[in-house]
């Protein structure tokens, strides 16, 4: 019998040694200690044992039983334990690895400029309105003075969806939208931003699609005088305190007078150079007078009511500014340009 007992425990000492999971673990307590475990042989055994030694084998019995428990036990502790360490193994983290990096992006210069510009007018009290890029003909021409069959609606070449529907092609209709809603007829200071689109060529200087920021003040008494102020402050903002400006007559159909804006080159301050071409100018923008066709047909008496408007391109501001020599520049996405600013 003793010796019977010390074989289990070989045994089981044995095969305790391969264990790695809980599962086998289990299998083995089976085994050794459960209903039909090798145990059971012997207790039949011990029916057979003289009667004043039964208490003798009963107890190495159940030290037997015991023992195996205990490393059963201790074989559980050892095995979690080692599951544990496999775990955080598996888990560690190498905190001396290169780390990921994240391209923060940045404001693309046409947006920087709209904003510049922005800030100048906001300081001056006006209102930044928004309008729809695909507009109607009514308000992109017809009253901003132009009816189908003017001429000057050759000036922009214009990309149309339909008879009466096209992309716009300047911010212009946003003066109509905006007189239009004003209903009451207040005093009104506003500057719309955005893109504006013509059936063009692509090449250096031209572009299908680019933006424009107009403005556009109206009141009882709005004179030529506040236009070239409003245009002197904002030249000096854009290209430097030192600038002059010159306004030459033009043409718009929206606006009588009409003027072209120059501003004293930067480069040269005025003396003449490649960049304004010997003539000391440069020019960047249309503006002038509210034409009174445009008041009346938006509502209000052209009597009472003065204004006046302004157009430019922000492509050509910041053309200007940052002396780039390609129009397409701005749209094709190449981040070596786009990261300079
Ligand atoms: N809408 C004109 C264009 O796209 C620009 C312009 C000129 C707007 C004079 C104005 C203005 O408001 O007064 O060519």
């Amino acid at each position: 019998m003793e010796k019977k007992l010390d074989k289990i425990i070989d045994s089981i000492s044995n095969e305790i040694k391969d264990l790695t999971s809980i599962n086998d673990l289990n299998q083995l307590k089976g085994k050794y200690l459960g209903r039909k475990s090798v145990f059971n042989d012997l207790m039949k055994e011990l029916k057979n044992v003289p009667k004043e030694e039964k208490p003798k084998f009963g107890l190495l019995i159940n030290q037997a039983k015991q023992n195996i428990a205990k490393m059963l036990e201790d074989a559980k502790t050892n095995i979690e334990a080692k599951m544990i360490e496999a775990k955080l193994k598996s888990e560690t983290i190498d905190v001396t690895l290169p780390g990921k990096t994240f391209n923060a992006g940045s404001k693309h210069l046409i947006s920087q400029v709209i904003e510049e510009v922005e800030d100048i007018f906001l300081g001056l009290g006006y209102t930044v309105k928004e309008g729809p890029e695909v507009e109607t003909d009514l308000y992109n021409f017809e009253m901003l003075n132009l009816p189908k069959d003017h001429p000057a609606r050759d000036m922009q070449d214009s990309l149309y969806i339909s008879e009466e529907k096209l992309m716009r092609t300047h911010t212009s209709p946003v003066q109509v939208r905006s007189l239009l809603e004003n209903t009451k007829q207040e005093p009104m200071k506003i500057i719309c931003p955005g893109k504006v689109y013509r059936k063009d060529d692509d090449d250096q200087t031209h572009s299908h699609q680019f933006t424009q920021i107009e403005a556009l003040v109206v009141d009882k008494k709005t004179t030529l005088a506040d236009l070239k102020g409003t245009l002197l402050f904002l030249a000096r903002k854009l290209f430097g305190e030192e600038r002059e400006i010159r306004l030459r007559p033009s043409y718009f159909p929206f606006t009588e007078p009409s003027v072209e804006v120059d501003v004293s080159c930067y480069k040269c301050n005025g003396k003449g150079c490649s960049m304004c071409k010997g003539t000391g100018w440069i020019e960047i923008l249309g503006a002038g007078m509210v034409n009174n066709n445009v008041l009346e047909a938006a509502g209000f008496d052209s009597n009472t009511y003065q204004g006046f408007a302004l157009g430019m391109g922000v492509e050509r501001i910041a053309i200007l500014k940052y002396g780039i020599d390609d129009i397409r520049a701005f749209y094709t996405n190449d981040l070596r340009f786009n990261k300079q600013f």
